[in-house]
């Protein structure tokens, strides 16, 4: 019985040995795009201790991002160092020495372990994005992307490399929000999805898994919410401000969904239902909305144009 024990063990221990050392341990992240996301998983995985290059098209607009890096950074250390501002600022400088910045993709990638995508949501320009960076990057290494409403799928079949491609999405304020969605299509490996979870936790998230399916599982369901809000709306059911109320007060959600609407984009809104609807034309759940549209239409596109379903200005 001892003996059993002991080999069982030895068995055991020895498995997870081999399927640890299977898995990438990610330390070269290469991030794409510096805007509003690509800007907020480059300071995490910095702050984490990866080396990070994070790419853009021009020096212009990477100053900005790495600006907007050092804001962020200055608010994060300021409560999480709160009685000892010495660590705070030794803890900016050790992130920021791991974060440089480029504006050529394809010469940065060849000692990358993860390039992550956040550039614009279109799929012509990722794909061809990633079909040149295929040819650059080192054969380990592995291509995410944090497209919001794009198929993984059909980006990983631009590359060559379909069993190390995966979705990594991230939510916004990247360095504010908890969760990661890792997306597994029928093609990624089981090495890369599990890369894909260690490194979302090294990067101090909590990873949820999904599969390729439109808008994962919280824009799947937070976006057909929204718009059935727009559908009562449009109905003369009830007001968009009660609407927004009852939600808060009654689902305890932190914002209605037309504050959120006007919060995310319209057009962004209007972006992912009409992709969602021609994907499946028959599910009332994607169908369009003519207020929408037309809001979309004037350039009403919510809080970054000053008005949207609400003015702000
Ligand atoms: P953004 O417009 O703030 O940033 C995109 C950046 O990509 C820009 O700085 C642009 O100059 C750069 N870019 C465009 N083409 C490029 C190229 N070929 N090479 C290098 N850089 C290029 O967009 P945002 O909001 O950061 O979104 C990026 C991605 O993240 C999109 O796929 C979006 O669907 C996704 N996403 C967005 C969320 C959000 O709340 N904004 C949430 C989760 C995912």
């Amino acid at each position: 019985m001892a003996f059993a024990t002991r080999h069982f063990v030895r068995a055991a221990s020895s498995s997870a040995a081999s399927a640890a050392a299977k898995k990438l341990i990610v330390k070269h992240v290469t991030v794409i795009g510096g805007g509003l996301m690509g800007a907020g998983i480059a300071q995490v995985a910095a702050a984490s201790g990866h080396t990070v290059v994070l790419v853009d098209q021009s020096d212009e607009i990477l100053k900005k991002s790495t600006k907007g890096i050092e804001e962020s950074l200055k608010r994060v250390t300021k409560k999480q160092f709160a009685d000892k501002p010495e660590a705070g600022a030794e803890f900016i400088e050790k992130t920021l020495k791991n974060l440089s910045t480029s504006t050529d993709a394809a010469a940065v990638v060849h000692s990358t372990d993860l390039v992550i995508e956040a550039i614009v949501e279109n799929q012509e320009i990722k794909n061809e994005l990633f079909k040149r960076l295929d040819k650059f990057a080192p054969e380990h290494t592995i291509f995410a992307s944090n497209t919001s409403s794009l198929q993984i799928t059909q980006l990983a079949n631009s590359t060559t490399r379909q069993d190390r491609f995966g979705g990594l999405h991230f939510f916004n304020p990247v360095p504010m929000m908890k969760l990661v969605e890792v997306i597994k299509t029928p093609m990624t490996s089981q090495k890369t999805f599990e890369s894909l979870m260690d490194f979302s936790k090294a990067v101090g998230k909590s990873p949820v898994s999904c599969k390729d399916t439109p808008g994962f599982i919280v824009n799947r369901l937070l976006v057909p919410y929204m718009m059935e809000a727009v559908r009562l709306f449009e109905r003369g059911d009830a007001s968009k401000e009660d609407i927004d109320v009852a939600m808060k007060l009654g689902a305890g959600y932190p914002m209605g969904p037309f504050e959120l609407l006007d919060y995310v984009g319209l057009d962004t809104s209007k972006y992912i239902i009409d992709g969602w609807h021609s994907l499946e034309p028959n599910n009332p759940l994607f169908a369009p909305s003519p207020l929408l549209n037309k809001l979309v239409q004037e350039k009403k596109l919510g809080k970054k144009t000053g008005e949207g379903f609400y003015k702000y200005k």
